[in-house]
């Protein structure tokens, strides 16, 4: 028999990792308004933007404005940041929310911040408990933790302890990544059943990137696991500019829709959501072919 939760969390990427692989740079008033229309189709924790180089992600070169403008006191809005650098912009602004990011994969972690897994976490250990201190909400992003599009199969066990470690470091939450869209069900089914066992009292969150259409079934994978918060991205935008074969994340409406078909309630509403869709549609290099919006518009 199915056990599954009564209501799940949606954390919307789509202004960061949904953005962030886009080839031209999307004005940010745009990205403003997007988040706005993101928000009032109840779409409340949120990655907002990150604080990352802009010479190498210039999508994001617009964060700090994002911030100052577009944070919602009463709601949990992230902005990413990878090192010290990042954390003292963080500290430059409103924001009390920090996602920090690293790969289980040594050779990813290299490309996508130019640092060794562990030296990303020696960095990372004493930020994160100096977060916690001035009362920060801390999410850890743990990416290619299943496979890595350089160093392949990713063993179940490195990603637990890389899990364990930023649990040690006092993370309040835990997103979990199939960054390039590999995973299996049954490798999500098996991952996240003993995180979910480990650590019961972490929020633990699921990351699907739909490069080969296998999200949804990785999400009643997950649900099945005990999962009930997942990152997805309006549209379905998204992916990583460090790691070929990331396509976009999971399309929020296609979640949304499946979830409360199955009498899971999740807060969002698909009609507004379609409306901030509209608001970036006109801005982006690719098609939106999520199954919902693409029904959607045959449809008005
Ligand atoms: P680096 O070149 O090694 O850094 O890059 P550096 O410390 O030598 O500094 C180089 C320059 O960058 C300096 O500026 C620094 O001030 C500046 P310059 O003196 O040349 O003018 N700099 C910064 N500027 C703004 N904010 C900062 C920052 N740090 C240094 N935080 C660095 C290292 C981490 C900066 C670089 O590799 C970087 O920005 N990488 C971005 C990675 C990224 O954004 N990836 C995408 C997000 S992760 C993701 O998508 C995965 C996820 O979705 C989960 C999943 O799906 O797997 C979360
Ligand atoms: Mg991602």
């Amino acid at each position: 028999m199915l056990i599954l939760p009564n209501k799940v969390t949606i954390i919307e990427v789509g202004p960061r990792d949904g953005l962030q692989n886009e080839k031209n740079f999307v004005p940010t008033e745009i990205k403003k308004q997007f988040i706005r229309g993101l928000r009032s189709a109840g779409l409340t924790e949120m990655e907002l933007t990150s604080f990352v180089s802009p010479k190498w992600v210039p999508q994001m070169g617009d964060g700090a404005e994002i911030i100052a403008d577009c944070l919602d006191p009463n709601t949990r809005n992230f902005v990413l940041a990878p090192n010290r650098k990042g954390i003292e912009r963080v500290y430059m602004s409103e924001c009390k929310a920090v996602a920090v990011f690293v790969g289980v994969s040594n050779s990813f972690n290299l490309k996508n911040v130019n640092k060794t897994t562990r030296d990303s976490m020696e960095e990372l250990r004493p930020i994160i408990s100096e977060l916690k201190q001035k009362d920060y909400f801390v999410r850890a992003c743990i990416s290619t933790a299943f496979y890595c599009p350089y160093e392949g199969k990713i063993a179940e066990k490195d990603t637990i302890q890389l899990c364990r470690e930023f649990v040690e470091a006092g993370v309040d939450e835990l997103s979990v990544a199939d960054t390039i869209g590999m995973a299996a069900p049954s490798e999500s089914y098996s991952l996240f059943t003993k995180l979910r066992v480990e650590f019961p009292e972490i929020l633990l969150t699921a990351h699907f990137h739909d490069t080969r259409k296998l999200a949804l079934a990785n999400i009643l994978a997950s649900l099945q696991a005990g999962i009930d918060r997942f990152d997805t991205s309006a549209g379905g935008l998204g992916g990583c500019p460090f790691a070929p074969g990331a396509s976009g994340n999971v399309a929020t409406e296609d979640v949304v829709f499946m979830l409360e078909r199955m009498g899971i309630t999740t807060g969002v509403d698909l009609n507004k959501l379609m409306n901030a869709i509209e608001i970036i549609r006109p801005q982006l290099s690719r098609t939106i072919d999520s199954g919902y919006y693409r029904l959607h518009t045959q449809t008005v």
